[in-house]
This record gives C-alpha cells, sequence and structure tokens, in this order.
C-alpha cells in the first residue's frame, strides 16, 4: 500500500475498448485496482510507465471520457471467500449474478457479494481446542449447512499461534469473528486476491485416476487427479457435452465450472442439468457440490480474462480444506481472444495470428496451477484442470492449441468426422494423448485391476489394425481381404459402437462404471475372438458378419450404469448365438 502523502487520484487520458489510460496517481501497483469515471467502473493496473498506467476495465466504458477522475484502491482483484459459493453462479470477478444483472451497475467491486456473502448467517461447529497451538490449514470448525461437501474454517496462511478464543457452536454471520489464534481475528468468510496462487505444502509424485464415467476417456485416455487435460475441437464437434458429462459424472468432491465467453443458452443448460441431476454420492443434488463462473459471450470482456484465474482460485480454497476438485473451463480460446483483443488495443506487437507474444505463459499460468499437493494443514487434495479449446476452423495448428499442448498431462481431441458421422463422444483415438498411462496402469493394478492394462492395449490395438484393415478395404476391396481380418475390422466396429461411443443423454449410458466398462470391453474382445475361431474352423466370413450382434451394440444402453452382471449375460446370449454357426 502507497504511503498516504501520495496522490492516489488521477485522470483517464485516453479509452479504447476495455483499454484506459489514467495518468497522475502515484505510487499505482502493478494488478491494483483503479475505479474510473462517474460510475466508478473497476479497472486493474497492467502496466505502469512514470505518470501514466494502463487498466483493464472489467466493465463496459460506454460514456467513460478524457478528464474522468481515476481513484487508486490500493487493493488487488478480490473476491469473499467462505460458506455458500456451492450451488451459487457468480461472474468472472466473483460476483453473484443470481441477483441482478450485477455487472453493469455502477456499483464498487465485490460490494455486491460482500453485502450476501458477509451478511448471511451460518451455523458453525467448533471442532479445535482453545489453549491448543495452531499453524495454517489447521481445521477451527465446520459449516454444516453449507452445501453438500463439508466446509472447514482453516487457519489462514502465515497465521500461527495459540487458539485464544473460539466460537461456541451457534449461528454466526460471514463478517463475524470465529476465532483468535496469535494476535489474528479468523472470520468465517474473508476477502482473498483472486489471482494469487494459495499456498499449499508439496506436490504430490504418486499418480492416481480421476474416474470421469467417459469410456473413452477412462479406458484410452486417462486423466490423473490434479492433472491437466484440453479438448480441443471445431464447431459443433461436442466439447461442451463432453466436459458437462465430466462435470456431472467424475468422481471429484468439488466442480468448478467455468463459463467463458462461450452462450448464455449453454450456461443455463449446465445449470438446469445439474440442478435436476442426483449426487449419486450424496443423494443430493450435483449444483450443490458446484459452483458456476459464468462469463458468457454478451458480458464484458475483461472479466473474462479474471474468470479462469477466478475459478482456479476457488478451486484451490476448496482443495486446502482436503477436497478433490475438477476445473472446467470452456472455452479457453474465448478467453485468450480477450488477451488478443485487449493486446491489440494496447498496440503491442503482434505475435502467431494477432495473439499477445506471451500467449504461451498465460495458459502455463493456467495449467499450471494443476496439482495434486499436500496442503498446508496436511491433507492430500488435488485441483484437476480441464480446457476446452476452440480452434477457428478446427485448424489444430493454431496457436491456442498447440500451445495448450505443450501444458497438459491428457489431450482429449475431438475429431470433425467422428462428429459427422454421429460417433459421439468425437474423441480422436489416433490424435488425442494421455502421458500417465503407464503410472496409471501400476495404480489399477495395485488397486485390484490387474487386467487393466493389457485390456487397454487390446483395445488400442484392435482400434488401429482396424483403422489400417478400413483404410486398406477401401482400395482393394473387403472380398479381397482374409477372413481373420474381415474380422478384426468386425470387431473394430463393435469397439466403435459397443464400447467408445458413449450417449450422453441415455440414463444408463451417460456414466459408466469402472467395472461396467470392462465388462463392455471383454465382451467385444470375446466376441470377436469367438468370430476369428469360426473363420479359423472353415465357417465363411460374409456368414458371421451377417449375424446380428445387436446384444453387443446394445448393452451399454440396456444395462444399467454400473450393471457388469447385465453385461456379462448379453456376452452369454451373443456366444451362443455364434456358437449356432457351427
Ligand atoms: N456424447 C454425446 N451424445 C449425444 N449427442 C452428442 C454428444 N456429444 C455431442 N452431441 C451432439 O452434438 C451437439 C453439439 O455439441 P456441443 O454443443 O457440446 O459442441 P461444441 O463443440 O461445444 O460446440 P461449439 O463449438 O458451438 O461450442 C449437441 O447438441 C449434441 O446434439
Ligand atoms: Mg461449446
Amino acid at each position: 500500500m502507497a504511503p498516504v502523502t501520495q496522490r492516489r487520484v488521477g485522470n483517464v487520458v485516453r479509452v479504447s475498448g476495455p483499454l484506459v489510460e489514467v495518468e497522475g496517481i502515484e505510487g499505482l501497483a502493478m494488478l491494483e485496482l483503479v475505479e474510473v469515471g462517474p460510475y466508478r467502473i473497476s479497472a486493474e493496473t497492467v502496466a505502469v510507465t512514470g505518470p501514466r498506467a494502463t487498466l483493464q476495465a472489467y466493465e463496459y466504458t460506454g460514456g467513460l471520457k478524457v478528464g474522468d477522475l481515476a481513484a487508486a484502491t490500493g487493493a488487488e482483484l478480490s473476491g469473499v471467500l467462505g460458506p455458500g459459493l456451492l450451488g451459487q453462479v457468480f461472474d468472472g470477478l466473483m460476483r453473484p449474478l443470481s441477483m441482478a444483472p450485477l455487472w453493469l451497475a455502477p456499483e464498487r467491486t465485490g460490494s455486491a457479494q460482500a453485502n450476501t456473502f458477509l451478511e448471511r448467517r451460518w451455523n458453525f461447529d467448533p471442532t479445535a481446542t482453545v489453549g491448543s497451538r495452531l499453524a495454517p490449514g489447521d481445521v477451527l470448525g465446520t459449516v454444516p449447512d453449507s452445501g453438500a461437501v463439508e466446509h472447514r474454517l482453516l487457519v489462514p496462511a502465515g497465521v500461527t499461534g495459540e487458539l485464544t478464543w473460539l466460537a461456541p457452536q451457534s449461528r454466526l454471520r460471514g463478517s463475524d469473528v470465529v476465532a483468535r489464534v496469535g494476535d489474528h481475528d479468523v472470520r468465517l468468510a474473508e476477502r482473498a486476491a483472486l489471482r494469487r496462487q494459495r499456498p499449499f505444502r508439496t506436490r504430490h509424485a504418486e499418480v492416481v485416476p480421476l474416474h470421469t464415467g467417459q469410456r473413452v476417456l477412462d479406458l484410452l485416455f486417462p486423466l490423473a487427479r490434479g492433472a491437466a487435460a484440453a479438448v480441443p475441437g471445431g464447431f459443433g464437434t461436442g466439447k461442451t457435452l463432453l466436459l458437462q458429462q465430466i462435470a456431472k459424472w467424475s468422481d471429484a468432491d468439488v466442480i468448478v465450472y467455468v463459463g467463458c465467453g462461450e452462450r448464455g443458452n449453454e450456461m443455463a443448460d449446465v445449470l438446469e442439468g445439474l440442478s435436476e441431476l442426483e449426487d449419486g454420492r450424496t443423494g443430493g443434488r450435483l449444483i450443490d457440490r458446484t459452483v458456476i463462473i459464468a462469463n458468457t459471450s454478451n458480458m464484458p470482456m475483461m472479466a473474462r480474462e479474471a474468470s479462469i484465474f477466478t475459478g482456479i482460485t476457488v478451486a484451490e480454497f476448496y482443495r486446502d480444506m482436503g477436497h478433490d476438485v475438477v476445473v472446467i473451463a470452456d472455452s479457453t480460446s474465448r478467453w485468450a481472444e480477450a488477451l488478443r483483443e485487449f493486446a491489440n488495443r494496447n498496440g503491442d506487437l503482434p505475435a502467431e495470428e494477432g495473439y499477445p507474444a506471451d500467449l504461451s505463459s498465460a495458459l502455463a499460468s493456467f495449467y499450471e496451477r494443476a496439482g495434486r499437493v499436500t496442503t498446508l494443514g496436511g491433507r492430500t487434495a488435488s485441483v484437476t484442470v480441464i480446457g476446452a479449446v476452440s480452434p477457428p476452423g478446427g485448424d489444430m495448428s493454431e496457436p491456442v492449441t498447440t500451445d495448450s499442448q505443450r501444458f497438459v498431462r491428457a489431450l482429449w481431441m475431438l475429431d470433425r468426422d467422428l462428429a459427422y458421422s454421429r460417433h459421439y463422444p468425437a474423441v480422436s483415438w489416433t490424435g488425442s494423448f494421455a502421458r500417465d498411462v503407464d503410472a496409471l496402469g501400476a495404480w489399477q493394478a495395485t488397486h485390484g485391476r490387474p487386467g487393466w492394462v493389457e485390456r487397454r492395449a487390446r483395445a488400442a490395438a484392435l482400434i488401429a489394425e482396424a483403422d489400417r484393415l478400413e483404410s486398406l478395404a477401401e482400395v482393394i476391396g473387403v472380398s479381397s481381404l482374409p477372413g481373420h481380418e474381415r474380422m478384426t475390422m468386425l470387431g473394430g466396429r463393435l469397439l466403435r459402437e459397443g464400447v467408445l461411443m458413449q450417449n450422453a443423454l441415455s440414463a444408463n449410458d451417460g456414466f459408466c462404471s469402472v467395472e461396467k466398462t470392462a465388462a463392455l470391453l471383454d465382451l467385444v474382445l470375446d466376441v470377436v475372438a469367438a468370430c476369428r475361431r469360426l473363420v479359423e474352423q472353415g465357417i465363411a466370413a460374409a456368414a458371421v458378419e451377417q449375424v446380428d450382434f445387436g446384444p453387443v451394440l446394445r448393452a451399454r444402453e440396456e444395462s444399467g450404469p454400473s450393471d457388469a452382471a447385465g453385461v456379462a449375460a448379453s456376452r452369454t446370449v451373443m456366444l451362443g448365438r455364434l456358437e449356432q454357426l457351427l
């Protein structure tokens, strides 16, 4: 904070869209917030040169003129973190959206959130012992009526000392002091910097899977908890639907869904979907363990830039309590466009495709906040980051896509041809990758699934070989291929349609347990093996191809989401049907 003798007020000298230049404010710091114009629009300091500073405004700058007042606030972008975030919708600056279209209202940043979240009362259950010596991350108590996961009130970072007072079990306001640790008052809800990474103790090297319930991902391109994944895909290839499925079904404790520059009605869909869905683990609604941050395409551009970091900071807030959190950002391309728009107005020398030269480090600063860690309080917890990328024209060589690939552990690339042929989710098995496959396989082997690695390898080999034969068959004709190769092609089709395709809109198929995924794959692999044996025994390939494989293709929709036994029954039916050819 600047000394009080400094002049903390200046004037606007230039406005261009969200870019505002001011002059005359002394000691302005990078990231410091400035309020500009009669409506005290919030703007963040992004460059300082002598008496001039460049700001990015978080609201619509219409009406702002040269000469308008600009007043430094001495504060950075911050929001209130405390009970009551779950189930709510915020904008990129952490202002609640359920109340009114606040982003156009002439209010001071965060004041509306402060009112809602600091004034509301919560039940507080103390758990710490007065007189004990506490350190950052230690639990003071819990707030049982705040969402579906346990809300733990922690000793903040940097605070150590004796607990001299703790509120009894009571109903408290967010702004109330709950505990005194050393000489520090801890409140139920506190204002926190939204751009700064929250501290933790150490990163974990051990790799543990995040189960998404989406077969093609869990089977072929699995993701570890605390890792990052990118989902690039052209227009309408199914990015949003896939991310929504992960939000609904992945086995995380908390989901932070950042809708970034996408259509407003899609946000409404997400909300509606989550509100309707029952949470298999708590029996409540899924929305009660979700925080939504919405900066849709009609909202001011630069709050979109902030929204991604706000999302990660909220995720880290729950991570610090010991929860596994997934942050979903749809779409990082719209976010990069905000960076580009601002850089161009600022006259920065454009790099590739007009994006600023630091696009890659901006993307890194987002993805690198993913991690599975030991928190300050000694709990193991994680933040997993999944970002959609919408390359213009589906051009996968554009900068946001190529840069994102460098920072993620898994790439789930959506393929236009698959989407056009209505193969959903359109995750390409040739263009995608997962860097932690071996480590995750080792984890599966030590956790009761010794067959996982081999099964995955057989599936990958079958689909690759079927692809190769299909290209060949297009040239020389199917009938020229030997029988066992035709059976491989048949197997490829069964694998694609019976296992990799997954109907997001089906109650049975939308989510798939690990065991049902394994059973479906076993069904296909065993049926293919049986078909090969038939051909070896002299049955014509064409005769096998004509068999009705309905039980294989329908098993995923006919048996329940976790019903591996139902799938095994289809296997018996299908193998019996093939026997009859002999
Ligand atoms: N798993 C799925 N099951 C059934 N239908 C799907 C699936 N995935 C995508 N679709 C279909 O594809 C359509 C487009 O999907 P979605 O909106 O998710 O694409 P997108 O890549 O996010 O598009 P945009 O580029 O416009 O953001 C959906 O409305 C739906 O009809
Ligand atoms: Mg979309």
